[in-house]
Formats: structure tokens, sequence, C-alpha cells
């Protein structure tokens, strides 16, 4: 399928590792010129070495933290130096964090809010005008299918994780005036450092082993087992492409089909 975006530039923010890393790999090979950021400047470096050795194309790469308001506006300053123009902006940078209701006071529901919604806010906001310029602009968000099933255990990730459900409804409609298409995937349980440092976690605090905890977490999935990064990352792709023309405000479950519900 030709997604039609060669020659576009693209931003991956979050892309050192998992998803954001997998989206930037699918966009280079897709002809894309790949922009990518992430806190770690040496996590950040390497991935885009690697990235070069695995596609054969350039990546340049700006460490920024997305909780730090300087630092987007770093990162807008960059990106405008680096690119005349944007045509996709993806957000892979949030998680899901497991506590009880009662364990989580004021400093932790506010450190999440940054994590996963105002940080989004603002590197959107920040790259709303190089989208324009673009005359078709995408940006794709990573949500989570804990926004459509809230899972037991993760109720501030799943209050944030479902206001990026209805910042993507509202900005789609908003940007239509600079003719931006805004959507976002939901992911299920997906093996990437997220989970693998959670199921280490969990394995230690029942003196199980981190397999049988992901063997646990599996049976839970209608296809019995976690998603790869890289299939996630294939929805985002899609949804960045002209081929997704007509998708617009959406929230696209990738999860193996564990969000069950018909809305
Ligand atoms: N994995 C899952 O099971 C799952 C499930 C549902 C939803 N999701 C969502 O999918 C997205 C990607 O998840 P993932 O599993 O790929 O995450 P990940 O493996 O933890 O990777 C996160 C990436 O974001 C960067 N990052 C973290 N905090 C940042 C910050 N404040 N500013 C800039 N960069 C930052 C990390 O690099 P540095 O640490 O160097 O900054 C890394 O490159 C997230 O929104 C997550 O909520 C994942």
């Amino acid at each position: 399928m030709n997604l039609g975006i060669e020659s576009e530039t693209a931003l991956v923010v979050g892309a050192s590792e998992g998803i954001g890393y997998e989206t930037a790999k699918a966009l280079l090979e897709e002809g894309v010129h790949v922009l990518i950021c992430s806190r770690n400047a040496q996590k950040l470096e390497a991935a885009a070495r690697e990235l070069h050795a695995s596609t054969g194309r350039k990546v340049r790469s700006f460490a920024a933290d997305i909780t730090k308001a300087a630092d987007v506006e770093a990162l807008k300053a960059w990106v405008a130096e680096a690119a005349p123009r944007l045509d996709i902006l993806v957000n892979a940078v949030g998680g899901s964090r497991r506590a009880l209701f009662e364990d989580l006071d004021d400093a932790a529901w506010l450190e999440n809010y940054e994590f996963n919604v105002l940080g989004t806010v603002r590197v959107i906001r920040a790259m709303v005008p190089l989208l324009e310029k673009s005359g078709a602009g995408r940006i794709v968000i990573l949500g989570a299918a804990g926004a459509r099933m809230p899972y037991p255990n993760q109720v501030v990730s799943n209050v944030h994780k479902a206001g990026l459900i209805a910042l993507v409804k509202t900005l789609g409609v908003e940007f239509q005036k600079h003719n931006i298409r805004v959507n976002s995937v939901s992911p299920g349980r997906t093996l990437t450092s997220l989970w693998k440092t959670r199921a280490e976690q969990i394995a230690m605090d029942r003196g199980v082993s981190t397999d049988a905890v992901i063997h646990e977490f599996s049976e839970e999935i209608p296809m019995g087992r976690f998603g790869k990064p890289e299939e996630i990352a294939a929805m985002v792709v899609f949804l960045a492409s002209h081929k997704a023309s007509y998708v617009n405000c959406q929230s696209i479950l990738v999860d193996g089909g564990i969000a069950r519900g018909l809305v």
C-alpha cells in the first residue's frame, strides 16, 4: 500500500524506545524525514544511530522533557530550524500508574496530569503553526485502552487517558480551520519497557517469575498475548498517512480485543 507520505516531515516525541521508536522506524521505511525527541540525550542518540543502521536513513534528534514548558519551547525552536514545515506530529509520551485511589495525593494526580495530558497539550500547541504550513497536517497521539475500559488499580491514568479522547474529539474539529486531522491510538497491553518493568516489579512483590506475571495478564486478553510495539506503530502510521484522509477525531483501539465496550 502506498501511504503517500514519502518525503514528508514528521516529529515523533517519545521515540527513543517502545511504540514511539517503532513509529519512527516505520515512518522512515515509508521515506519520511523523521525528527525524534525524548528526555535522555544518550538514549535518544543511540536510538537515532540504530534507526539509521536499520533503515539507512538519517534521523535528527533533540532531547526535551515535555513536562517542562521551557523544554517544549526549545523543541519548537529546534524543529522550526530543522524543517520548514511539519506534516506529521506523533506524541508517544505517557504511561499508566498502578496505585489505589487512597494512595494518590494531589501531587501524584498533578504529576500524572502533566505527564499524560499537559505534556501532550504543550507539544501540540507548539507544533500547530508548523503543521499549519503543511496544508494537510496530521496529529496522532497515544492514548490507552484503559480509557475505554478502566483497569482496576490505575485510576489516575484511566482518568487522564480518557481526557485525551476528549482532546482529540475537540481539536479535530477546532483544527479544521488549519486542515489538520487529529486522532489517537489506544494500545492495550504492549511489551515495551513500560510493561516489562511493571511485570518485573509485580513478580518481585509476589515472589514469582516475570514470565508468570506476563502469562497471567495475557489471559485476560482475547488474543492471549501482549501486543508488540510495531503492531501499535502500524496503526499510528496509517492514521498519519493520506490513506486515512477521512479519519478525524477518532481513538482507535489496538488491544487484541481487551476493551469490549460497544462505544
Ligand atoms: N506499553 C503499553 O502497554 C501501553 C498501553 C497503553 C498505552 N500505552 C501508551 O503508549 C505510549 C507509549 O508507551 P510505551 O510503552 O512505548 O512507553 P515507553 O516504552 O515507556 O517509552 C516512552 C518513551 O517516551 C520517552 N519519554 C518519557 N517521558 C518523557 C518526557 N517527559 N518527555 C519526553 N520524552 C519522554 C522515553 O524516553 P526517556 O525516558 O529518555 O524520556 C521513551 O522514549 C504512552 O502514551 C503510553 O501511555 C502503552
